[in-house]
């Protein structure tokens, strides 16, 4: 949802006045200072002078050292939180003085309160909810300063199972309005009814008005197609006499091109409201899909009539290196690496994502499952949101449906994961979970489901029946009969696998499963010395499966309609099975730093048409040592594989069997697997013995970037030898230099259990690879950047800002 919001003064008795003003971003001109200083910092006159200066969204987290000693443990990354203050200094021209004025925040990680002048305009812990206040009643404008304080509170500590990042870490906004105005949510847009040749759009709009305002204004929506044609006009002549009125119009479309995952077509309504002159007062865009939805207890999820998976991965809102602070190219990255594997679905785990995440769903074509709470008034960390449960939920919960609801991605509400009330005598997650369904039922219809964990017939929120979803976190032995203890309803996996992989390690021999024993206390244990976990899929959680397990079970059974794998990508913090000196997660299916690991693969030739063969691992072994290929590949019957020329033997796939496997005796060379369908070549994959590392190959994912704040390119260092192979176990310090106006923002290699900073401009490879992301600033030219490492030859890569 995009807001194009643009104002002019409505006087009393309707007269326009003043000017058009847009949402302004208020990213810009912040400073800020970590640690508790005086308590006058909220005031107008302090002096923070020395404080930094700096632009949202902001992790300050991502900025400390690893700490072992950190109180958010590993758990929360080993980075610590603390309190912060950001204050901006701004001034308003005097034409703004006959406005409305709010401030807004997309996301404050967490305990936020925030002044204006040295008033309070509010408190707000939840620290993935978004927020604004009305900031009118305190602006000054024309020479004088305004003076706004965040303070951020993310000092006591644990109060997250994963890394929160902490601080302004989404955008903040300015939206100025006259005495009318579109609600802050906008127009909620529905499809009620939709066939091939028809559908019809419903419209219901909430226009604000100042107390006193009286008007008679026109409400206008005009749709557009997905190349900017103008469809369908309707309006209506309202006389405004509250300060909330409800308007709802129908439009008609005729051969209406439906969303899906497949072809993520979207409209766009454009809400006008006009003065008795016609002159625009305020106006609101929303990107629309039109499309309709069922899921069946026994064929699972059908989107437009047509069966179709859900082929969903759970994330959390890290973005690797950047931590948390918001960056849109960053996420749509992670989603276009999610999309190339045949992902077609997110889940929001554990809380409101950044408003940005659903846009992009929307045009990428996922299906959202919108997660709230990870906890309702039962805690599972000390200082975690159950402290605020009895104040906020019902305001966040509303916010969230609210905010998200003209989304064509989000196709459910999951309203908590692994709920502590699952469990127990007492009734009271029943009481919660009739409250929170009711508060949804009453702002939108989508579907309601809660990720349980505890799935026997003891289960609270299960047994009492009151989600038209059943929704199980693992378990996959437990899915075909889900039937049997919960009756005929629609099925849901919302979370699965937990399997631990660490790129570009291994561990033979590759079909004994390292399981790790369901007692907490004896993981660690049996994890290995140096922290890894083997990418062969032989390592997983107990609660969990390896890749193919549940995968399996997923692809057998019609009426399992979808599965959110934990996790797409690594994430910061809970680097089950270890602790320190772990401080990232094993669970992704694409390391921190966006390179995906073996299992990628597996998923692609699933869930994808393309052709793969994925051959693994790499080739340089002890001589003599049995060494385990294995093959992903689709597209074909067989593999043959070879080394030195010499073939080892054809394997086709066995049963429902995903893989194929050879055991080799080591000896270096070459190693090559030729795919055959009816007996023809169809793919060919060569792995060399790689020598020496020898030079650096830098590789953007984009060269050119455009002129803003914002945009970035991910730029991969490889290791490589003479002869062009990646060097796999390489490990060399590279350094980077930049000239131009780009500045380098991260740096990762994809360990778990580096404690090298993010966001320094030197980073050692890790398993013969590592990242480099610059981000552009808001001029045009050359961005070059240069990476040398000791005894390797340097590489230089040029990146254009246009
Ligand atoms: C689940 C939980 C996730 C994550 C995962 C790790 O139980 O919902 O948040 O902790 O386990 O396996």
């Amino acid at each position: 949802m995009k807001i194009v919001l643009s104002f002019v003064m409505l006087l009393l008795v309707g007269v326009v006045q003043a000017q058009h003003d847009n949402r302004r971003s208020f990213n810009d001109n912040w400073q800020f200072y970590l640690g508790a200083t005086n308590e006058n910092i909220h005031q107008v006159d302090f002096a923070a002078n020395d404080w930094r200066k700096l632009s949202v969204p902001h992790d300050w987290s991502i900025e400390l050292p690893f700490d072992k000693e950190s109180p958010t443990g590993t758990g929360g990354g080993a980075l610590r939180g603390g309190l912060g203050w950001y204050r901006k200094v701004f001034t308003m021209s005097d034409a703004d003085k006959l406005k409305t004025h709010f401030i807004q925040f997309d996301g404050v990680y967490m305990n936020s309160e925030v002044y204006l002048n040295g008033q309070l305009l509010g408190k707000r812990p939840n620290g993935y909810i978004g927020f604004r206040y009305d900031a009118t009643p305190y602006l000054k404008f024309g020479k004088q300063v305004n003076v706004l304080v965040v303070k951020v509170n993310n000092d006591k500590q644990p109060n997250s199972r994963w890394y929160s990042g902490s601080g302004i870490y989404r955008n903040v906004w300015l939206l100025s309005s006259g005495t009318v105005r579109i609600n802050q949510w906008g127009p909620y847009i529905t499809t009620p009814e939709v066939t091939k040749s028809k559908a019809v759009i419903k419209i219901e709009t909430l226009i604000d008005a100042d107390k006193n305002t009286s008007a008679k204004i026109k409400l206008r929506h005009t749709v557009y197609n997905a190349k900017g044609i103008k469809l369908q006009q309707v309006e209506k002549n309202i006389t405004l006499s509250a300060t909330e009125t409800k308007n709802e119009q129908q439009v008609s479309i005729s051969n209406p091109v439906l969303w899906s995952d497949e072809n993520p077509y979207l409209y766009k309504v454009v809400t006008q409201i006009l003065d008795a002159n016609n002159k625009e007062i305020d106006s609101y865009t929303t990107q629309t899909g039109i499309r309709y939805f069922n899921f069946d207890a026994d064929k699972g999820f059908f989107l437009n009539g047509k069966a179709t998976k859900i082929r969903g991965v759970c994330m959390h809102h890290d973005l690797g290196a950047l931590g948390t602070a918001f960056n849109t190219r960053a996420m749509e990255r992670q989603l276009q690496i999610l999309k190339a594997m045949g992902c077609n679905g997110i889940r929001t785990s554990h809380n409101p994502p950044a408003p940005e995440l659903l846009d992009l769903c929307d045009k990428m074509g996922f299906i959202v499952m919108n997660e709230t709470f990870d906890m309702w008034a039962k805690k599972k960390s000390d200082y975690d949101y159950h402290l605020y449960w009895e104040q906020w939920h019902k305001k966040d919960l509303q916010d969230h449906v609210l905010r998200d609801r003209n989304h064509a991605s989000v196709f459910m509400w999951s309203v908590g994961n692994e709920i502590q009330e699952q469990w127990g005598q007492d009734s009271s997650g029943q009481v919660i979970l009739t409250e929170l369904v009711n508060i949804v039922k009453e702002l939108d219809d989508r579907p309601t489901v809660t990720g349980n964990n505890e799935i026997n017939s003891y289960n609270n929120l299960l047994k009492a029946n009151l989600t038209p979803l059943v929704g199980y976190n693992y378990n996959h032995k437990s899915w075909a009969a889900v039937q049997d203890r919960w009756g005929k309803k629609p099925f849901i996996v919302t979370e699965s696998t937990s399997a631990l992989q660490t790129r570009g390690s291994y561990d033979m021999p590759s079909d004994s499963i390292r399981r790790w024993p369901d007692a907490w206390d004896k993981l660690l244990l049996l994890g290995n010395a140096d922290t890894t976990c083997s990418a062969y899929d032989n390592c997983s959680t107990p609660w969990g499966s390896t890749h193919e397990e549940s995968l399996k079970v997923f692809q057998k059974y019609d009426h399992v309609s979808g599965m959110y794998v934990w996790t797409g990508f690594d994430y910061i913090g809970e680097p089950t099975p270890y602790e320190w000196p772990a401080r990232s997660s094993y669970f992704g299916i694409v390391d921190l730093a966006g390179f995906p690991k073996d299992a990628y693969y597996l998923y692609q030739s699933q869930w994808t048409n393309k052709t793969v063969l994925h051959l693994f691992p790499h080739w340089n072994w002890q001589q003599g040592q049995t060494v385990d290929v294995w093959a992903y590949y689709s597209n074909a019957d067989e593999v043959e594989l070879f080394l030195n020329g010499k073939s080892l033997g054809i394997r086709k796939k066995q049963n429902d069997d995903m893989h194929v496997v050879w055991r080799v005796t080591y000896q270096p060379g070459t190693l090559k697997a030729i795919s055959r369908k009816n007996n023809k070549i169809v793919k060919e994959t060569i792995i060399n013995t790689a020598s020496a590392a020898s030079k650096i190959s830098l590789n953007a994912d984009r060269t050119i970037l455009k002129k803003s704040a914002d945009d970035l390119s991910f730029i991969t260092v490889d290791i490589r030898d003479k002869q062009n192979n990646i060097v796999p176990l390489a490990d060399n310090l590279v350094k980077f230099a930049i000239e131009g106006d780009g500045e380098i923002v991260g740096v990762d290699n994809g360990s778990q259990t580096s404690m090298e900073s993010f966001k320094a401009n030197h980073r050692n490879a890790f398993h013969g690879k590592c990242l480099v992301i610059v981000k552009a600033k808001n001029k045009a030219g050359i961005i070059k950047l240069t990476a040398t490492a000791k005894d390797l030859s340097s590489a230089t890569i040029n990146l254009q800002v246009k």
